[in-house]
């Protein structure tokens, strides 16, 4: 007999996971560039596999931890659009051992710390330069009037081989409108390939434009230039890309499995699933909808109920507004859309794969938490 998991716990719709997967490379093949998804969102050699066998060149990491998990089992291509410091050399230099990796720089001090590791070790590192294009985390500043030097420099810094540039839009999320949506991706374009070009122009090759993130997916095939994109969300999507108008609810593949363990008032329902399942995020994106959760009070269910908000959330309960005509009672179960589905799994020791006939197969989460 099958041992069912206790609530609360995270189940993925195979299918719509898969449809996920194969709609991304689609889109990618579309737009004539090279997908390579951002692995945060699911942590999981497993699903990494699905994302290459549908046509992903790679996958990204934000961690060194989590690429030390990817290339145990047995990942090959691994690019960190995350600016590591240099003091991990030794394991930057261990894991060029095993797979093909390429990291990213935005400070040519910083570049020659990398540099000089390399060199004494009689390596070469890819090396792709961050540019900020609006959402001011980190990246060198296009408009910078040195900009094209500082690059060139790093370009030509022995040790390193510069593939090209890299940008995420994460400012996507804070988007008002989808045509303020719209418009960041075109600054995006603009910023990149107006840098690609003046770096060309002096001489320095760009081989790569990588770009990337689940809202902005949907414009690629109108970023004309860019070489490759690195969404992650998407295999699992959340209530913040249905906010976005970047997925349906039909899409969503990651729930939470939860039941009602208390009815103390007319109005309150309490669900057994607080910010250590759900995360305290609150949903983003321009049709942001209250709560820290959608509750879907079937399976089946085409949307969730919108009568129930998770008003709160403390550690272990979902403190839920419910009307007071509600039949929810304690050991009721409901489905919860998180706000943020990569935030979420980081909490989760394994997801459990449910097939069209509801059958459930454990998938660990193998790099939950790798976060060094
Ligand atoms: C550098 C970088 N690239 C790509 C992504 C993927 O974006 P999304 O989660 O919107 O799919 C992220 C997300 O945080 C990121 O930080």
């Amino acid at each position: 007999m099958p041992v069912l998991p206790r609530t609360p716990y995270p189940i993925v719709s195979s299918s719509r996971l898969a449809a996920n997967i194969q709609r991304m490379q689609a889109l990618a093949q579309h737009a004539g560039v090279q997908l390579r998804p951002h692995s945060k969102t699911h942590k999981s050699p497993v699903i990494a596999r699905m994302q290459l066998e549908a046509g992903a060149v790679g996958i990204c990491c934000a961690k060194l931890a989590e690429a030390e998990v990817f290339a145990e089992a047995g990942i090959s291509d691994i690019r960190l659009p995350y600016p590591i410091n240099p003091s991990n050399a030794d394991r930057v230099l261990a894991l060029l051992d095993k797979v093909t990796l390429s990291i990213i720089v935005d400070d040519p001090a910083v570049a020659e710390e990398w540099a000089g590791a390399m060199t004494r070790a009689g390596k070469v590192l890819n090396v792709l330069v961050k540019v900020d294009v609006g959402f001011h985390r980190c990246g060198v500043n296009p408009a910078a009037a040195d900009v094209v030097e500082t690059i060139a420099r790093i370009a030509a810094m022995p040790g390193l081989s510069f593939r090209g540039l890299l940008s995420h839009a994460g400012h996507a999320y804070t988007a008002e409108s989808p045509y303020a949506l719209a418009a960041i991706v075109a600054q995006e374009t603009e910023i990149m390939t107006g840098l690609a070009r003046r770096l060309r122009e002096a001489g320095v090759p760009v081989d790569e434009i990588s770009v990337g993130s689940t809202p902005t997916a949907s414009f690629a095939p109108a970023q004309h230039g860019i070489t490759e994109m690195r969404p992650g969300n998407y295999v699992f999507l959340d209530r913040t890309q249905v906010a976005l108008g970047s997925a349906t609810y039909a899409n969503c593949a990651l729930f939470v499995e939860a039941t009602v363990v208390s009815r103390p008032a007319p109005d309150r329902a309490i669900l057994d699933c607080g910010s250590k399942t759900l995360t305290s995020d609150g949903a983003r994106g321009f049709n942001a909808f209250p709560g820290f959760g959608a509750v879907f009070t079937s399976p089946d269910a085409a949307g969730p109920d919108a009568s129930i908000v998770i008003e709160r959330v403390s550690e272990e309960h979902g403190v839920c507004r419910i009307p007071e005509s509600s039949t929810l009672r304690p050991g009721d179960r409901v489905r919860v859309l998180p706000n943020h589905a990569c935030t979420a799994v980081n909490l989760m020791d394994r997801l459990w794969l449910s097939d069209d006939h509801g059958a459930l197969a454990p998938l660990p989460v193998a790099a939950r938490g790798r976060i060094w």
